[in-house]
């Protein structure tokens, strides 16, 4: 059974005390969870390691890492690797999220690496993938979904393919108040399903977690999360204020 995925994306938001109050207030709520839930805190680098302490008596609350890079090691100043990350105990990293792929020019093939650096040390990438509005307004999505994912994942083999979460995150949606439908978001992770099928098998598709993620808040999570092949949400703006993510995280299935 594929598990349901809160996962937090605090992005360059929060100090560290904000930080730690905000994780504190998630902790002590009394938040009913099934077995095959679990919650991730994506946070800046310099509060990994604290926010790990903070949550790490506790079994399903992870930390992750927003970013790595896709060499190895060496000369590039100012980078984290995804041995430094592995070396202080991370277990989740995203990969490609669409703010990376603008703003730092992150191709599907740099995407790929750090997928593959990921899996070669044991961090689950959390694989971001979603389409632009011009492409949405062309009704290209499905395709544009698919070269992504055939670009920057179909290469791994099918017991690598299993480790990996998936989170679509139509970039019209992200920051902007505008959700995808219930029914979109259904449509699209329907899609990343069959095409997962067709490359690997349905045993395999059906096991691994496709996140929708794009203004998920309190309010439209239930609706969200119930339908079929979503299961959970990477959220951004409501996951900086505790009630909101809390509400968040108790509609899970
Ligand atoms: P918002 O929830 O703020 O739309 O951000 C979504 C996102 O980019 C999560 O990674």
């Amino acid at each position: 059974m594929r598990k349901q995925i809160a996962a937090a994306n605090w992005k360059m938001n929060k100090t560290i005390e904000e930080g730690i109050a905000l994780v504190k207030e998630i902790i002590n709520a009394d938040i009913k969870l099934n077995k095959n839930n679990e919650v991730l805190f994506s946070v800046p680098f310099p509060y990994l390691s604290t926010i790990k302490d903070l949550i790490s008596s506790n079994g399903y609350m992870f930390v992750a890492a927003q970013n790595c890079h896709h060499k190895k090691n060496g000369a590039y100043t100012g980078e984290v690797s995804v041995e430094m990350l592995k070396s202080i105990g991370i277990e989740y990293c995203l990969v490609g999220h669409s703010e990376r792929r603008e703003y730092f020019a992150e191709s599907n093939q740099v995407i790929a690496q750090k997928v593959d650096l990921c899996l070669e040390l044991g961090i689950t990438p959390v694989f971001c993938c979603g389409e632009p509005l011009e492409i949405r307004d062309l009704l290209s999505q499905n395709q544009y979904v698919s070269n992504q994912l055939n670009e920057s994942l179909f290469h791994l083999s099918t017991e690598d393919i299993k480790k990996v979460i998936i989170a679509y995150e139509p970039i019209w949606a992200i920051g902007t108040g505008r959700t995808a439908s219930s029914d979109q978001a259904q449509e699209m992770h329907a899609h990343i399903r069959s095409v997962l099928i067709s490359k690997y098998s349905f045993e395999v598709a059906e096991d691994i977690s496709i996140l929708y993620g794009g203004s998920v808040k309190g309010a439209n999570a239930n609706e969200l999360f119930s339908m079929q092949d979503v299961d959970g949400g990477l959220v951004g703006g409501a996951s900086l204020v505790a009630s909101e993510f809390i509400q968040v995280i108790q509609a899970l299935k």
